[in-house]
């Protein structure tokens, strides 16, 4: 990936399909000051002295955070996720939640299985940490449990045990792809069957309509088998660096009372940030006051606008390639239902040279999908995505990429 950022930072001028980024203008609407005022007074109303509420957003605070009880009210209402807020981390983005919650559930000898392809901070964590992480394919219609099974008998085998799979169920970075209920609930039985934990990473589930989304992995839960992390990075904006993790489960020790995982993420994140910046906390919580108190409400015009860059990217798509998903000797795409994210499979492998030549003589960036797999795939596939550009961009970006493929 530090080949990509350079290839794309080298021509600022290509039209970029290629980074993960929020809409700019969508930073216009935060005004810093107004939303810690509101954040302030709704402390104040509840009783809390000035003095109280200063020192939440000027001193060391708690581990967990100080926004836990606005989040967890937020889950329960949009994503029907029943938490108490001791039940919720705060964390420095979705990434530290990620890190810290492989901290916790793997001592040693444990390891980690992702699905393949996968985001590429969750392996990097991984790695940080030195965890054997173990691919299991997902080819669309969900992660393969058969190999699931296989990698849970080989690493008992092994002697190992395999604590943990990855999932990102709606609209997966980098495939785009959403799991359907039905696989959520055979991944939720076979999680249960191989005492598993999910970590259900859920950045982009807002991105779907309201009236189209599906429960996440944490709503369909009945047994505690899935730890749930989010961020406010997509739908707000990620220069606050607040995310979370959602971990209710107890876990016993022969030395003391019950525990519960958030509350051992809590103690790991004291060794690496303290606590998240109140301040970054304290701007959240204003946001989500001003928006019903709800992170649907506040990504509503996000969603709308992404739904809205997606249908002219996927009408240009149909327009330059035909429609998605025809196996054949040229381009096949995948269409996807939300999310930024939407998978092209070129007729030729998709390298770094490739983005070069595409963004050298042709004006646009895309990124590789080789470097979201473990163990190969994805060598002719890149990856597009649609959630900073404007419809002209869109436009003229896919015009561009055609001249580039049919000069292939
Ligand atoms: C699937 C996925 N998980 C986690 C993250 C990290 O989120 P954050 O910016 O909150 O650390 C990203 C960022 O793009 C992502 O795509």
């Amino acid at each position: 990936m530090t080949m990509l950022n350079e290839i794309v930072a080298e021509f600022p001028d290509a039209i970029s399909f290629a980074p993960g980024a929020p809409y700019e203008p969508f930073f216009a609407d935060i005004a810093v000051g107004p939303l810690l005022d509101t954040y302030v007074e709704a402390r104040r109303a509840a009783g809390l002295s000035e003095e109280a509420v200063r020192r939440q957003l000027f001193q060391y605070g708690p581990s967990k955070g100080i926004i836990n009880d606005l989040v967890a009210a937020a889950l329960r209402a949009d994503e029907g996720i029943d938490v108490p807020p001791d039940a919720i981390v705060m964390t420095v983005g979705c990434q530290e939640a990620l890190f810290l919650t492989l901290r916790v559930l793997h001592p040693p000898g444990a390891s980690l299985a992702v699905t393949d392809p996968s985001y590429v901070g969750v392996v990097a964590a991984a790695d940080a940490l030195d965890i054997a992480v173990h691919p299991v394919p997902d080819d669309g219609s969900g992660p393969d449990l058969a190999a699931l099974r296989a990698t849970w008998e080989r690493e008992r085998a092994a002697g190992r045990r395999l604590r943990a799979l990855y999932v990102s169920p709606d609209f997966a970075n980098p495939s785009g792809i959403r799991l359907p209920l039905a696989a959520r609930q055979r991944l939720l039985e076979t999680a249960s069957a191989l005492d598993l934990i999910l970590i259900e990473d859920n950045p982009y589930a807002f991105t779907a309509a309201s009236d189209d989304r599906l429960p996440s992995l944490k709503a369909l839960d009945r047994t505690g088998r899935v730890v749930h992390t989010g961020t406010f990075a997509k739908v707000a904006v990620p220069g606050a660096r607040v995310g979370y993790v959602v971990a209710d489960q107890w876990v016993t020790s022969r030395s003391g009372p019950p525990t519960r995982l958030a509350t051992m993420i809590a103690a790991a994140k004291n060794a690496v940030t303290l606590n998240t910046s109140p301040l970054a906390q304290a701007l959240i919580g204003g946001l989500l006051l001003q928006h019903e108190g709800s992170i649907a409400a506040l990504g509503r015009r996000k969603a709308a606008h992404l739904r809205g860059n997606r249908a002219v990217l996927l009408e240009r798509l149909v327009h330059h390639f035909g429609e998605p998903g025809q196996p054949g000797p040229g381009v096949r795409w995948w269409a996807p239902e939300g999310g930024y994210f939407v998978q092209v499979e070129l007729p030729v492998e998709a390298d770094d040279a490739l983005l070069r030549h595409s963004a050298q003589t042709f004006g646009v960036l895309w990124t590789p999908m080789r470097g979201f797999h473990l163990d190969g795939g994805g060598e002719r596939r890149i990856r597009l995505s649609c959630s900073s550009l404007e419809h002209e961009e869109i436009v003229e970006g896919t015009a561009r990429l055609a001249d580039f493929v049919n000069a292939l």
